[in-house]
């Protein structure tokens, strides 16, 4: 048994949809979510940067005496994510690999879209993973650039003025192709989830890469007996690198629940992993 808190982090807004399957699979963990909203996005820069940040951030989970680490951000686990494996010396879960199983597990047609950032469609990893377990798969990738600036403006309700243009603007070609399944993978994603659900209709299955991430950790965790032994109660921090944005008010919608506490951190303060 193991009373630490468990680390999750993204560039910003995205991370939530790990901490909410997290809060619903293991009610009685405490959770550390770093969000680096005084940085984000994070997918449309290079590599040398985001696996920078991606340093900086784990660096600051470890710091707070974390057991295990999430990085619930596509972006950082497509660049970054295997440098951040090998600094790291406690259980280390990326969005790739899960949502590449569930995708696979989910396909019939074994046509299957990905959505992200454009790094991480640049970086290839999600087709890459696809085809290990299931080759004979095909994959559509396609970057969404949009996307993430209109959650972390909270422009998430269905019929929204900006973010109901954008779902057609980016998926049609996908959705003209035939696929069956679509990986959001990009965590920030599944908060458009309704609109995308509303575009292409219930045939589709839509893989949250965040979702498949928390789940990963929980069976992780629980192999290596490392749960906390509770089963309600635990609570969630929140540190921002930039807490006048809408985070508060986008991360209450989207968790259902108030965030309790909200913590600023100091961007130059950050030490880096592995360096
Ligand atoms: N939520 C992140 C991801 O999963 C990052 C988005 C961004 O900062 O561009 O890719």
């Amino acid at each position: 048994m193991d009373r630490r808190p468990i680390g999750v982090f993204d560039s910003g807004l995205g991370g939530l949809t790990a901490v909410r399957e997290l809060r619903a699979v293991l009610p009685g963990e405490d959770i550390v979510y770093f969000g680096d909203t005084g940085r984000v996005p994070y997918g449309s820069r290079g590599e040398e940067v985001i696996t920078r940040y991606a340093r900086e951030d784990a660096a600051y989970l470890l710091e707070q005496g974390v057991k295990a680490v999430i990085c619930a951000c596509g972006t950082v686990s497509s660049v970054a994510g295997e440098a951040l494996a090998a600094a790291m010396d406690c259980p280390f879960v990326e969005v790739v690999t899960p949502a590449a199983r569930a995708a696979c597990a989910a396909t019939r047609n074994r046509r299957i879209g990905v959505i992200a950032t454009a790094a991480t469609i640049r970086s290839g990893k999600f087709p890459a993973a696809v085809a290990r377990f299931l080759p004979e798969a095909e994959v559509f990738p396609k970057a969404c650039p949009l996307f993430v600036p209109l959650v972390e403006d909270g422009h998430i309700a269905p019929g929204d003025p900006l973010a109901s243009p954008a779902v057609p603007y980016y998926l049609r070609e996908l959705r003209d192709w035939g696929m069956d399944t679509l990986i959001l993978g990009c965590t920030h994603y599944p908060l458009l989830a309704p609109l995308i659900r509303d575009y292409l209709g219930p045939e589709v299955a839509l893989v949250s890469a965040g979702r498949e991430a928390a789940l990963a950790a929980a069976d992780l965790l629980r192999e290596r007996g490392l749960l906390s032994g509770r089963e309600e109660g635990g609570g969630c921090r929140y540190c921002v690198t930039d807490a006048a944005g809408s985070f508060p008010q986008v991360a209450e919608v989207f968790l259902g629940a108030p965030v309790e506490e909200v913590i600023p951190v100091d961007i130059s303060r950050l030490e880096r992993l592995g360096e």
